[in-house]
């Protein structure tokens, strides 16, 4: 097995390598716009884009760094391959929705390739088929499944007996004519355009409400407001609930990735399997080299408590299946999925009229962030779209959704109460360096990271969003939230929302 260094050697994703990152003014100011956009991640910047080209004064913030989020960390396949889901959608929504499911998400490709040819963007945009791999007979036969659903739609696709990889596998369906891109290198010269436009743009700064009415007004952490007329919460977890009770119709996911030079000459495609442990592969190029994308391992955020294993899980297929020549980028990020699996995008409620979400993704929001800017543009600009049925956070099919919201409901409740009397994992005491556990500290449940200088950081673990019970995260050194992905770094801070206050201090005892 290649070398195995600790995360802080590299805690980078490929993207961020060798690319120059805009940085913008922290807002110091009430704003006055048409449009407050909160998130500057994909979704955030691409209705930024189009709502600016049609002449709308917008405000775009974020309570961090813009693409920094999900966004800087994803894997960025371009694809309305969404793992296997179009059986399902005839099963639940029946075959016209599925199939609109289908032709959004293949007009979002399109979308992307016009923004880029407008625009002259350099970003590896390439053309591959995606394939879905089973290397069990149930799969094989999930997979047929799928193909079936296919034809029905009228979808481009084939299944195939192998893939180009020293991986057994019973068969493999293929969707046509897909694409990948270096995203940030597509997102950057957006962002310029955006600016060009006149949008005002600002860093670290957290929206925490909205004060409804016909003229909204967006208010910060500081203490500033955007007065607006529109709304666009696009902030990946919603910041502002606006009654759709999304904290109990979303969960989070985790998922880790590795870039890696091989040994062995990529054969071209895309690749995601559909047993577990699930394996995602892609290729990008970075310094004219290329490296093989390898992803997977994917767990309920503040489920997966030893996950420098799941890196190791990673590498060790990685040196198996491709032969492991260099490894010198990995990370990990998130995703929420909603309880029918579709995004939730148009009015945040039936309540207000002039707020509007874009999430759920479920990892595929390369395409669904083009949906969701066209769409909520449309909403907008026009007051219609053809999707807004199939998307708007307000359906409620109630099968599978309503088992799905009983099993995700019992898991957050599950948090609340065994978070709080669960056992300590460690003793503080035992804590080597660079380690971290939920520990006992003055008889109650904390959490403990001892440094590489021998210094304890302790934390209330009780995360400050609705109080579920964090858990420490070995591989990216944070603080984890079971019930809906909120992240905090080893002080307390918060590094990924919906949380917004840090986590409660805690001191020894003499
Ligand atoms: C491991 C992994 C691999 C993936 N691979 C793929 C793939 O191959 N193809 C694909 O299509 N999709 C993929 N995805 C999914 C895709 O990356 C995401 O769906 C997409 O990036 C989400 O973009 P976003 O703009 O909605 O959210 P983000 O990029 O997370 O942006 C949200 C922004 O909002 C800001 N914010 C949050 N709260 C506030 C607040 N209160 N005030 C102000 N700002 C706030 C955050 O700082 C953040 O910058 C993957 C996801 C994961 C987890
Ligand atoms: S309780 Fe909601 S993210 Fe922690």
């Amino acid at each position: 097995m290649p070398n195995n260094p600790l995360i802080p050697q590299f805690p980078e994703p490929i993207w961020r390598a060798g690319v120059g990152l805009p940085t913008f003014e922290t807002m110091t100011e009430d704003q006055n716009v048409d449009v407050a956009i909160i998130g500057g991640g994909i979704t955030g910047i691409t209705t930024a884009y189009l709502l600016t080209q049609s002449g709308q004064n917008v405000a775009l913030i974020d309570a961090g760094s813009i693409i920094n989020g999900t966004t800087g960390h994803t894997t960025a396949k371009i694809t309305a391959q969404h793992d296997l889901i179009y059986d399902e959608l005839i099963q639940h929504i029946g075959e016209v929705r599925a199939k609109q499911y289908y032709q959004s998400n293949t007009e979002a490709i399109q979308f992307i390739q016009k923004i880029i040819n407008e625009n002259n963007i350099d970003c590896n945009f390439k053309n591959e088929d995606a394939y879905l791999y089973a290397t069990t007979k149930a799969s094989k036969q999930k997979l047929q499944k799928e193909y079936d659903a296919y034809r029905k739609l009228g979808i481009d696709g084939d299944m195939v007996d192998q893939i180009p990889f020293d991986i057994p596998v019973e068969a493999a369906l293929v969707m046509k004519n897909q694409a990948q891109f270096h995203p940030l290198r597509y997102l950057l010269p957006l962002i310029e355009k955006v600016k060009t436009n006149g949008a005002k743009m600002f860093e670290n700064t957290t929206a925490v409400d909205v004060e409804t009415g016909s003229k909204p007004k967006v208010v910060t952490r500081n203490g500033f407001k955007i007065n607006c007329n529109h709304v666009v919460v696009a902030s990946h977890f919603p910041f502002f609930e606006g009654r759709g009770f999304y904290f109990a119709r979303m969960y989070a996911d985790r998922s880790y990735a590795i870039a890696i030079k091989s040994e062995k000459q990529y054969p071209g495609g895309m690749y995601l399997s559909v047993d577990q442990p699930k394996r995602s592969l892609r290729t990008t190029t970075f310094n004219d080299e290329e490296y093989i994308l390898v992803g997977g391992e994917n767990h309920k955020t503040g489920h997966g408590v030893n996950t420098i294993k799941h890196y190791e899980a990673l590498e060790d297929w990685a040196q198996t299946t491709l032969g492991v020549r260099e490894y010198p980028f990995r990370w990990s990020t998130q995703d929420l999925t909603t309880i029918d699996k579709i995004p939730y995008i148009g009015k945040i409620s039936s309540k207000y009229d002039n707020i509007y979400v874009a999430t759920g993704f479920k990892k595929w929001g390369m395409t669904s962030s083009a949906v969701a800017a066209q769409l909520i543009t449309d909403l907008i600009t026009k007051g219609l779209s053809p999707y807004t049925d199939l998307y708007t956070p307000s359906r409620f099919y109630t099968d599978p959704g309503l088992k799905n919201l009983v099993v995700q409901n019992a898991d957050v409740a599950g948090h609340f109460v065994s978070g709080k009397v669960g056992l300590a994992h460690k003793k503080l005491k035992d804590l080597a360096k660079d380690e971290g556990a939920v520990v006992k500290v003055n008889g109650k449940r904390a959490g403990a990271y001892r440094d590489e200088n021998d210094c304890l950081h302790l934390v209330d673990t009780t995360c400050t969003h609705m109080g579920c019970e964090t858990e420490w995260n070995s591989g990216d050194r944070t603080w984890d939230c079971p019930c809906h992905g909120s992240r905090f770094a080893i002080d307390g801070t918060v590094v990924e929302g919906p949380a917004e206050k840090p986590l409660g201090n805690v001191q020894l005892e003499d």
